[in-house]
């Protein structure tokens, strides 16, 4: 499943710097599938030229309201018809404000009026021109309309400035156009997260841990939030990019773990327990480094607290999902875990499909039975299961 996938997106091209990367964007767009339409403005033609889009979409570029490709010279009107998304990146200021006011003097601007697909913006500027008050308008303006602003980022300038402003890169454009196709099933809830390992302390040091990449966890998050979601991710150490639209709450030991899903937890609607949280700490962390005395050292652990049973034993409990990563007899220990802790789903996998790797194959396990997700890439699977959750969950409301 590959939202891009035979979909057409128009792409709207103005005068910034950032234009370069909005060649990237069409890069990663035609991989996954889509078909780009290439709108240039005139002063985007300064930046990159026709040529680059033409050859990185493998169609011809459009320019001029004139254009007598279209049959009826209806190129301001025809070019969005079917299309899935306008997306316009960079969105300098002075398109903004044309946006803001429905000025239509150029092919782009007209398509913007006359569309029935979601438009996006990617605005791109010096941070100046971002700050001023005209600006703010706009582009308050624009958002009332029904438009998506997507960054700008904060970071070095094309100028030399550093600021709010900058164009967010190709990578996070494609995700947040990927998740706007996406449909909205988690829309208007809460979810709550952990995930990767926990770190035990033994010393300033030293400690005990797992192998847990993190990876599962951070890629149900991005679907959460694809899904229309508002995510809070509180996640063990590791070293992965938090996903983009989500509130990421660092922690290291299980107990610190617990605090902050205890503390996040009101008003939660969906609870994932991704986390690989180490079942015993020990007793005593040494405050200096432990020095190599013996020939053998015996260390004392205590059990840590189940933090899922615990959520899910409240009697506000939110909609709770477990994960089971066992060796062997999967459905036996998976099952035996969701009756246990009472849980309406547990994502169930053999450690040898999942551990640390790009993909994964889960079998889920819900009331009604078993059901055997194909083997895909983490982002794939995590759509997946939130798919899975979103249909449990309005299972739920039409039974009451
Ligand atoms: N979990 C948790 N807090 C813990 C331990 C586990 O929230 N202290 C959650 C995990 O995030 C996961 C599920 O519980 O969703 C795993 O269940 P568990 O029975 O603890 O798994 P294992 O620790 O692997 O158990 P066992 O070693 O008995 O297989």
């Amino acid at each position: 499943m590959n939202e891009f996938q035979g979909k057409r997106i128009v792409l709207g091209v103005t005068g910034g710097v950032a234009a370069y990367k909005a060649a990237e964007l069409v890069r990663l767009l035609v991989k996954a599938g889509a078909a780009v339409d290439v709108v240039l403005t005139a002063a985007g033609a300064r930046f990159v030229g026709a040529a680059t889009f033409q050859a990185l979409t493998g169609r011809r570029v459009w320019h001029a309201m004139w254009d007598e490709r279209m049959e009826i010279g209806m190129a301001h009107i025809d070019l969005t018809r079917g299309a899935s998304a306008l997306l316009v990146a960079p969105a300098t200021a002075d398109f903004l404000a044309k946006l803001a006011h429905g000025l239509a003097d150029d092919l782009l601007s007209t398509l913007c009026l006359a569309r029935d697909c979601p438009l996006l913006v990617a605005p791109a500027m010096n941070r100046q021109m971002w700050e001023n008050p005209a600006t703010q308008r706009n582009v308050a303006q624009v958002r009332a309309d029904g438009v998506s602003i997507l960054g700008p980022a904060h970071g070095e300038q094309a100028c030399g400035e550093v600021g709010d402003g900058r164009m967010l890169e190709a990578t996070e454009l494609f995700d947040d156009l990927y998740a706007s196709l996406r449909v909205k099933s988690l829309g208007g809830k809460r979810v709550l997260l952990t995930a990767g390992p926990t770190f035990e302390a033994l010393d300033p040091v030293r400690g005990l841990s797992n192998s847990s990449s993190g990876k599962m966890g951070f890629a149900l998050a991005r679907a959460c939030v694809e899904a229309g979601a508002q995510v809070t991710m509180v996640a063990g150490p590791v070293a992965l990019a938090t996903p983009r639209g989500v509130n990421r709450l660092n922690v290291q030991s299980a107990l610190q773990m617990r605090e902050a899903v205890m503390q996040e937890l009101p008003g939660q609607d969906v609870f994932i327990a991704v986390a690989a949280v180490a079942d015993y700490r020990p007793r005593k962390a040494a405050a200096q480094k432990i020095k190599k005395s013996a020939s053998s050292l015996t260390l004392e652990l205590d059990a840590n607290p189940d933090i899922l049973a615990e959520v899910a034993a409240r009697p506000d409990a939110p909609f709770c999902v477990g994960f089971a990563a066992e060796s062997c007899d999967l459905a036996v220990y998976a099952e035996g875990k969701r009756v246990a802790k009472k849980l309406a789903l547990v994502v169930g996998n053999l450690v040898q499909d999942g551990l640390g790797g790009e993909t994964n194959a889960v079998t889920l396990f819900d009331a009604a039975g078993a059901h055997v997700l194909p083997l895909a890439e983490k982002s794939e699977v995590a759509r997946g299961i939130v798919a899975h959750i979103a249909s449990l969950m309005e299972e739920r409301r039409g039974q009451r």
